[in-house]
C-alpha cells in the first residue's frame, strides 16, 4: 500500500474523476494530500470519508509522498514533476510534456504493461484520443499487424478541461438568446459548430493533437512502421470522444475475426446491431470506464486487408483518469512481485 498518495490537478476536470476512481476503485493508500495552484489553495473536498485541503503545488511539496497521479497543463508538469521525483515520488502523469521522452513509459495497462518495468520515476498516460484507439487496434496488430490507419475524431469539449465545457454551454446559450458567442477556450465558436482543429499547427498541415495520435500510437504499439493519418475534429458534446477508423492490416481479418478479437480484449465492449439502431454513442459512454466498439464493417473500397469500425470512449475516464488509475495499480503490483 501507499503510505502517501498526492493528486496534482485534483481540482480539474481529469483530478476530479481520478479523485472519484480512488473510492470507486478502492484505491489503497494511508494519506491523500491534494495540490493544485494558488487559485484553489485552501478549498475542501471530500474524499472516500475525509475532507481533505488543496495545497500548494511547490518546491517540497513532495517530501513525505511516495506516488503521485498529476493532471495539469504540460507546462506545470515539465517543472514539477523533476523535483516531484528528486523529492522520492514516481509521478504518473496526464499531461502531454513527458510522453515522448525516451526515458519516460508511455503506458495502457491492457496493451503495454512490461514497459512499466523501464520507469525512472515518471510514467506518461497517453493522449485522449490516443488511448481508446489504441485500446482498438491493439488485439487487430497483434493478430494480424497493423500497417495504416486513417482515423477522424469528433472530439468532446470537456478534452480542454473544465474550461471548455463552461464555454459550449455560455456558447450554446448565447446562440439560443440570439446573441454573439464568444470564443476563448476553442477557435470559434462550439454551440451548434463543429472545428476542425484541436491544437496548433505541428506538422505539414496536422495539428499538435493529430500527430500525438501518429507518434504515441507508434511508441505504445512498438511499431515504427505503423501509418496514422489523422483529422482531429472539436464537437459539441460535454464527454466523450468518437473515432471512426479504417485500418489496413497486414493480414486480411473479416468482420467477424476482428469483432471476435474486439470481444475477446480486455477494456472493450461491442455495440455492433445497425438493424435495431445499436452502436456505441458518447451519451451512453459518459461514466463509463471502457472503450466502446461498433459498425464494424468490411472496408467496401479497399482490396480485402481493412476494416472500419466506430470507437466512442468516456475521455476524462478511459482516456485520463482511469488509464492514470490503472497504471498507477500496475505499478504498486510491479513493486509488490520484485519485494
Ligand atoms: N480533459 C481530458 O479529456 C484530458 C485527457 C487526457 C489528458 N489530459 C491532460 O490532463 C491535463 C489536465 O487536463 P484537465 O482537462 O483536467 O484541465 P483543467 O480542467 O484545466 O485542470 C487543470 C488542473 O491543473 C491545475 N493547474 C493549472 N495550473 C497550475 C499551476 N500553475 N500549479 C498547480 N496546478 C495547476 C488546475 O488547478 P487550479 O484549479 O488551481 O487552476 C487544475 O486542477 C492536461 O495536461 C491535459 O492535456 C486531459
Amino acid at each position: 500500500m501507499y503510505e502517501t498518495l498526492a493528486v496534482v490537478g485534483a481540482t480539474g476536470a481529469v483530478g476530479r474523476i481520478v479523485l472519484q476512481q480512488l473510492v470507486d476503485r478502492d484505491f489503497p493508500y494511508k494519506r491523500l494530500k491534494l495540490l493544485a495552484s494558488s487559485r484553489s489553495v485552501g478549498q475542501e473536498v471530500r474524499v472516500k470519508d475525509e475532507t481533505v485541503r488543496i495545497e500548494l503545488l511547490q518546491p517540497g511539496a513532495f517530501k513525505d509522498v511516495d506516488l503521485v497521479i498529476a493532471s495539469t497543463p504540460d507546462e506545470v508538469s515539465a517543472e514539477f514533476a523533476p523535483y516531484a521525483v528528486e523529492e522520492g515520488a514516481v509521478v504518473v502523469d496526464e499531461s502531454g510534456y513527458w510522453r515522448m521522452d525516451p526515458k519516460v513509459p508511455l503506458i495502457i495497462p491492457e496493451v503495454n504493461p512490461d514497459a512499466i518495468n523501464d520507469h525512472q520515476g515518471i510514467i506518461a498516460s497517453p493522449n485522449c484520443s490516443t488511448t481508446q484507439m489504441v485500446v482498438a487496434l491493439a488485439p487487430l496488430h497483434h493478430a494480424a499487424t497493423v500497417k495504416r490507419v486513417v482515423v477522424s475524431t469528433y472530439q468532446a469539449t470537456s478534452g480542454a478541461g473544465l474550461a471548455g465545457n463552461v464555454e459550449l454551454e455560455a456558447s450554446t446559450k448565447a446562440i439560443l438568446n440570439g446573441q454573439a458567442p464568444k470564443s476563448e477556450t476553442f477557435q470559434h465558436p462550439i454551440g451548434f459548430n463543429l472545428i476542425p482543429q484541436i491544437g496548433s499547427e505541428k506538422h505539414e498541415g496536422y495539428t499538435s493533437e493529430e500527430m500525438k495520435m501518429v507518434y504515441e500510437t507508434r511508441k505504445i504499439l512498438g511499431d515504427d512502421q505503423i501509418q496514422v493519418c489523422p483529422t482531429a475534429v472539436r464537437v459539441p458534446v460535454t464527454v466523450g470522444h468518437s473515432e471512426s477508423i479504417l485500418v489496413e492490416t497486414e493480414k486480411p481479418l473479416s468482420v467477424q475475426q476482428a469483432t471476435e478479437l474486439f470481444r475477446s480484449a480486455p477494456g472493450i465492449t461491442v455495440v455492433d446491431d445497425l438493424p435495431n439502431h445499436g452502436y456505441p454513442m458518447p451519451r451512453d459512454c459518459d461514466g463509463k470506464d471502457d472503450v466502446f466498439v461498433g459498425r464494424i464493417r468490411r472496408d467496401i473500397s479497399g482490396n480485402g486487408n481493412s476494416i472500419a469500425f466506430w470507437c466512442v470512449s468516456d475521455n476524462l475516464r478511459k482516456g485520463a483518469a482511469t488509464n492514470a488509475v490503472q497504471i498507477a495499480e500496475l505499478l504498486q503490483k510491479s513493486v509488490a512481485s520484485a519485494n
